[in-house]
């Protein structure tokens, strides 16, 4: 189980949710009702699945693909410890991931 929690764009909402091993940030947040459209379906094409990781979990991640870094120097706000939450699957091991919800969201398919 992967503790999840979604802090809201400005900070004033925090939400916790339990995720199982080998599931997909982006569908454990959009079970959530975060607003993550995931427009592309997890094909690198829209980048409005960007979240903001959370400094220390960041380092617990497996390291984005040349694709998905090309996706995150166009998605807006992002940072150096941005993700797209399509491309991240919880490990059995990570105890814990907290992620922001950016403030703009830029869909590069429109
Ligand atoms: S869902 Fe489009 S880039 Fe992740």
């Amino acid at each position: 189980m992967t503790r999840v929690r979604f802090i809201s764009a400005d900070g004033s909402t925090v939400r916790e949710v339990d995720a199982a091993p080998g599931e997909r940030l982006l569908d454990v947040a959009q079970a959530d009702g975060q607003p993550l459209e995931g427009t592309c379906e997890g094909q690198m094409a829209c980048s409005t699945c960007h979240v903001i990781v959370d400094v220390t979990d960041f380092a617990k991640l497996p390291p984005a693909s040349e694709p998905e870094e090309d996706m995150l120097d166009l998605a807006a706000g992002a940072t150096r410890h941005s993700r797209l939450a399509c491309q991240i699957y919880l490990g059995a091991d990570l105890e814990e991931l907290t992620v922001r919800i950016p403030s703009e969201v830029r869909n590069m398919q429109r």
